[in-house]
């Protein structure tokens, strides 16, 4: 579409930013905390890069009040953090944590002391360690009681000053590293039926918390976050489109299908069927009843992907990927029989070879809003540089740019007509990147830390694009 004018960003709109427990806040077994599967998951060798771990991470759990004075002094409207479920239930489920509970009542206090709306993702990755132990977590049905009764607590807790809630952190991707790649916890590859039950299991847990939340709080706005990476056919041969057609039933629509429809795509369920998926009379009303209830859909948008065509013997997947940011080391990964994923040749990547596609979060909004007709809200989006302290300052041009290319798009997406509500950048501070440790930064504010736990003072210092968002934010995107 193309408009001669503009209208801009809404006038309340949310400009944010994002981060996660285990990314950020360190503390592992600080005030009765419990042991998370990522906990153990980073001890296990050659897992993680340099053996990084989340221990001490950022040590925002200590330093939480420096981070929102940053915050409040950038002007950030809202900031996008995840509870981590081991501060509330150190063993999953049983008795509950007062200390941990207190933590984020006191970050949730501090958002709101400078007026920064505070929003809730309840779960973003790092589950009990516990419950693997008592019944290997997501594997069975019975974490859905444990999840509900956890998010339950935490919406009777804060649901008084949180209004935006985020149930799930990217589903696809900690589901399909955790049981497809082996990348993530438990660590197990190609297990396909698992992956979909799974998911199956997450969508339920999705569901009631969703209707639980609204029970009790029915002005709450909820959704889930979804990694969505819009396909590209690889060029005008049928079976490329095809293979584009199987790419999005499996890997887009199926979750936000669930999320907004409360259904999975004809084709999908086929599919699971065959695999031997089990799912429960009820299910269906259940996930029918949260989708009538979501407000929006999460979006976290990184980059687009290009789909073509792979035959029953052609390339799986190598279970890598470019942990180390040496740029090219990425290999072409596929799902034999269906589909695999080239580089574009068009688009430029960053050094861990993520292809960088401003467009694409356009692409994202507008898809969204025809097939589903729901809100937005862009919880992820940032690139993963190398960037340098140097005299107190950091130069950091690159993320600057990629930024404002993404948000002239949004706000193209806003004149398409499409109803986005905030953009959060990820992320706020730098953060331990699950895998690629502390080399890979996201953030407005520097962290003076490497790989080696005992390295850096942990001070922060502010970017150049610290400087950049903050006028953004003064401007509502209009001066980009
Ligand atoms: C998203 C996650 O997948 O992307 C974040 O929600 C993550 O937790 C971010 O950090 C960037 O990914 P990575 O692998 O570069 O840290």
């Amino acid at each position: 579409m193309y408009f001669k004018e503009t209208k801009g960003f809404p006038k309340d709109f949310l400009w944010g930013s994002a981060s996660a427990a285990y990314q950020v806040e360190g503390g592992w077994d600080a005030d009765g905390k419990g042991v998370s599967n990522w906990d153990k998951f980073v001890r296990i060798p050659g897992k993680t890069f340099k053996a990084t771990t989340g221990d001490k991470a950022v040590d925002h759990y200590h330093r939480y009040k420096e981070d929102v004075k940053l915050m409040a002094e950038m002007g950030l409207k809202t900031y996008r953090f995840s509870i981590a479920w081991t501060r509330i239930y150190p063993n999953g489920n049983g008795e509950v944590n007062e200390k941990g509970l207190e933590f984020y009542d006191n970050l949730i206090n501090e958002l709101l002391k400078y007026g920064i709306e505070p929003m809730v993702t309840v779960y973003h990755w790092d589950m009990p360690q516990a419950l693997e132990d008592q019944y290997h977590g997501w594997e069975s049905r019975k974490i859905v009681d444990d999840y509900v009764n956890y998010a339950t607590t935490l919406f009777k807790r804060y649901g008084d000053r949180v209004k935006y809630w985020i149930t799930m952190n990217e589903q696809n991707i900690f589901t399909g590293h955790g049981w497809l790649e082996g990348m993530h916890p438990p660590g197990k590859v190609d297990d396909m039926k698992t992956f979909y039950q799974v998911n199956h299991h997450a969508n339920i847990a999705h569901a009631k918390s969703v209707i639980a939340l609204k029970e009790l709080h029915p002005e709450a706005k909820v959704g889930a976050s979804f990694a969505y990476s819009p396909s590209y056919a690889y060029d005008r041969k049928p079976e490329n489109a095809m293979a584009k057609a199987d790419y999005d039933d499996l890997q887009n629509y199926y979750w936000m299908d669930a999320y907004a429809y409360g259904r999975y795509p004809r084709a999908a369920i086929q599919y699971l069927k065959s695999l031997g998926c089990v799912f429960e009379e009820g299910d269906e009303a259940l996930m029918k009843k949260a989708a009538s209830l979501i407000d929006f859909m999460g979006v976290n948008y990184y980059q687009t992907c290009v789909v073509e065509y792979n035959d029953i013997n052609g390339v799986g997947s190598d279970h890598t990927m470019n942990n180390t940011g040496k740029k090219g080391t990425a290999k072409v990964q596929g799902v034999p029989g269906l589909y695999k994923k080239p580089q574009n040749e068009f688009l430029p990547t960053t050094d861990w070879d993520w292809t960088i596609d401003p467009m694409g979060i356009r692409m994202c909004c507008r898809e969204i809003t025809s097939r589903y007709d729901l809100p937005i809200v862009i919880s992820e989006n940032g690139l993963g540089a190398f960037d340098k302290l140097e005299d107190g300052q950091i130069h950091d041009p690159y993320r600057i740019d990629y930024l404002k290319r993404h948000i002239e798009e949004l706000k193209k997406a806003c004149d398409d007509g499409c109803r986005v509500l905030a953009y959060c950048t990820w992320s706020y501070t730098d953060l331990l990147s699950w895998l690629n440790g502390y080399q890979k930064r996201y953030g407005f504010v520097y962290i003076d830390r490497e790989e080696d736990e005992n390295s850096g003072t942990l001070n922060r210092y502010k970017k150049d694009s610290y400087y950049w968002y903050k006028k953004v934010i003064e401007t509502n995107g209009e001066e980009l």
